[in-house]
């Protein structure tokens, strides 16, 4: 296959992976047909609304579609049919037991299975267990396409960028045609592009994504440490993050990760490995850091009020990470139905989050800016590392709120200006205030 050529292209799935990597594939110039079965989801997309925030994607989709280069069909037959190089970007939740749930992969798989042929590559890009690819491989022999792993490394709120822009891609396959092809789709974005087998191509996702949680259970259990010793643990990530060798990212003492990843990712591969007869001690502690954050965080608002029941705690940020409108798997959202369970009056704010917040908070007071939430509050959450909450009008809250006591879970550089405006500032790491004003 020539490299400058663009290659028609399916990709199975318009959720935020699959619809970043068409839309950046056709922004490539290769010519995408995106399905998604969901309708509504498709009616949405059709009519020129992305749901879901993820920044820059709805100008690409846009540009894309007037360009004539990006479809939105749920007809994956047809889909397939026209194009060799089908990836398949289908969602794989977390069943009761921990493993992961591929159904949604097996009946794209029972669909793709009639219309390939020895010109198809098949991609899974969903991250599924250790031995998937084979499986669908196995599926495909009788039709003679070839399979490919394919796992990616974006992350919601930068999606577009880190497609655009990778550190690495890695592809795990047999087939030295579906190596060709993915490389010579992959080489414009100039990044290392490693070439092995199916399974390791699967086990570095899973390892990723494990050891990018347990850099932040780390520190989330060094800044534990940290506020029994008077040691400020953002400076402590700062000294250790210098030497090359630790890195500075994954390193922010919070209120844990969450999201649909991290966690779910952690919890197959530990049911992976007790399949297995390997006990993953140490990716078990970094589940259980995670737990102990969230009710590390709980301990530090009930401690610093005296008490849950009858105070009124203003939440600001409810998503699993700021930049994003997903609440899945959100430690601040856990942590607000954990506060109203022990007795308190939250009011809730999130820029990126509107009446989805009353679905899953019914008895939280919804509020319309951080303004609004501060009103007659004994303290200030942040939850969500919202770039929003950068440019707060501190002495606007302060003349709002009842007590002028702010608990930051996320680390926001705020400590000086909200201080400046009166607050007492407790970050993660940081000691109980002796009094709050
Ligand atoms: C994660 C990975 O970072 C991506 O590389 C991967 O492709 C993606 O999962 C996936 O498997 O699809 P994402 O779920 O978007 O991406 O979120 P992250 O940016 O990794 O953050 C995960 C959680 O860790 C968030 O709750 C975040 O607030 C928290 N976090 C992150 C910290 O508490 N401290 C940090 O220093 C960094």
């Amino acid at each position: 296959m020539d490299d400058a050529r663009p290659v028609d292209t399916a990709v199975i799935g318009a959720g935020y992976v699959g619809l970043t990597v068409g839309a950046c594939l056709a922004d490539l110039g290769h010519r995408v047909a995106c399905v998604e079965k969901d309708r509504l989801k498709l009616a949405a997309l059709r009519a020129g609304r992305v749901p879901f925030h993820e920044p820059g994607l709805p100008e690409l989709v846009r540009a894309a579609r007037e360009h004539g280069l990006l479809s939105l069909t749920d007809d994956l037959a047809a889909a397939a049919a026209r194009a060799p190089l089908v990836f398949v970007a289908v969602g794989t939740p977390t069943r009761g037991d921990g493993t992961a749930d591929l159904s949604a992969l097996q009946d794209v798989v029972e669909d793709l299975s009639p219309v390939a042929t020895p010109q198809h590559v098949v991609v899974v890009k969903s991250t599924v267990p250790v031995g998937t690819a084979e499986w669908v491989q196995g599926v495909m022999a009788h039709a003679g396409a070839s399979v490919a792993a394919n796992p990616e490394f974006l992350r919601e709120g930068s999606a577009v960028a880190d497609f655009l822009h990778p550190a690495r891609v890695v592809i795990g396959t047999l087939h030295d045609g579906a190596a060709r092809l993915l490389a010579s789709v992959y080489r414009p974005m100039q990044c290392p592009i490693l070439v092995t087998d199916p399974r390791t191509a699967e086990m570095i996702k899973y390892a990723s994504n494990a050891f990018l949680a347990t850099k932040i259970s780390f520190i989330n259990e060094v800044a534990a440490i940290c506020e029994r010793l008077g040691a400020d643990a953002a400076v402590v990530a700062q000294g250790m993050g210098a030497d090359p060798r630790i890195g500075p990212h994954f390193l922010r003492a919070g209120v844990g990760f969450g999201g649909s990843c991290l966690p779910k990712d952690l919890r197959a591969l530990v049911a992976c490995a007790r399949v297995h007869d390997v006990r993953p001690l140490l990716l078990e502690a970094v589940q259980d850091v995670n737990e102990a954050t969230r009710q590390r965080f709980i301990d530090t608002v009930e401690s610093a009020l005296g008490g849950l029941r009858g105070r009124t705690l203003a939440i600001l940020g409810l998503t699993f990470k700021g930049g994003t409108s997903d609440l899945r798997e959100s430690p601040a959202l856990d942590i607000a139905l954990r506060l109203l369970d022990g007795g308190a009056v939250i009011r809730a704010f999130d820029p990126q989050v509107g009446e989805e917040i009353t679905g899953h908070l019914p008895q939280a007071i919804r509020c319309t800016d951080a303004y609004d939430a501060g009103e007659g509050s004994d303290a200030i959450l942040l939850l969500s590392d919202c770039p929003e909450f950068l440019h707060l009008d501190w002495r606007r809250i302060a003349s709002r709120v009842r007590g002028r006591l702010i608990i930051d879970g996320r680390g926001l550089p705020v400590r000086e200006v909200a201080t400046r405006a009166g607050f007492v500032y407790l970050g993660r790491g940081d000691r109980l205030p002796v009094s709050v004003p």
